[in-house]
């Protein structure tokens, strides 16, 4: 079946790309759990509601997000509705990290990504996957690179989506985004102890996929 590979680091790393790409050389499934926190993100804001705990609690039980696979990728569904496209948006970027601070969302959302991981076979990118969501995980990889680094990322994929933005004003976000999803008091994020450091300030995301690829393969023969 396969091992579960668990991706953790901050934002603009190079998870999402790099975990894709190992996905697809292992013949994993690729989830994106930062996707399931910008779609309960989303519907927060469609319901232009207080962003806090009683009202999360209840936003949760009233909509379901569900990742489908589809040969172009993962498409994210909030209601059974494709929100893919729109989870990026920077309005659903500036609000998510109070959304995911939530303990209700933290429960719905990491309960789903149990599931949907357990019997192996997956690669799962986002913050708590090493130290919450599997610790059990058969490899662990926390990467990391330089912010200037992360932030011309983040802005060079936006701007190849029409959204007119700079490294500096993405590196702020970036800063502000990390500070709070490493210190809100659940799960926040963390290098799990047994997780190992790739730093990808100066890699290419073919090299990083060979990297984990190789390391996948080291600890699971059959991959
Ligand atoms: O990976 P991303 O930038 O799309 O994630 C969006 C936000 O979701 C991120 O700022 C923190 C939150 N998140 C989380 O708290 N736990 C995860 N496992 C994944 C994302």
């Amino acid at each position: 079946m396969g091992i579960i590979i668990a991706i953790d680091g901050p934002a603009g790393s190079g998870k999402s790309t790099t975990a894709r790409m190992v996905a697809e050389q292992l013949g994993y499934i690729y989830i994106d759990t930062g996707a399931m926190y910008r779609a309960i993100t989303l519907a927060a804001i469609r319901a232009n509601i207080p962003i806090d705990e009683e009202n999360l609690s209840t936003l949760v039980t009233q909509n379901t997000v569900t990742l489908e696979q589809s040969s172009r990728g993962q498409r994210t569904l909030l209601n059974s509705q494709d929100v893919s496209s729109e989870i990026r948006m920077p309005e659903v970027t500036n609000t998510v990290s109070r959304v995911s601070a939530s303990a209700s969302v933290r429960k719905a959302m990491v309960s789903t990504q149990r599931k949907i991981g357990e019997k192996g076979g997956v690669v799962m990118d986002g913050r708590d996957i090493g130290t919450v969501v599997f610790p059990q995980a058969d490899l662990k990889v926390f990467m990391t690179a330089s912010i200037d680094e992360r932030a011309k990322r983040r802005a060079s994929e936006l701007q190849r989506k029409g959204i007119d933005t700079s490294p500096e004003i993405i590196a702020v976000e970036i800063e502000e985004r990390d500070r709070y999803d490493s210190n809100r008091e659940i799960s926040p994020l963390r290098q799990a102890t047994d997780a190992r450091l790739l730093d990808t300030s100066s890699l290419l995301p073919e090299e990083q996929a060979e990297i984990i690829t190789r390391w996948a393969k080291e600890i699971f023969p059959k991959n």
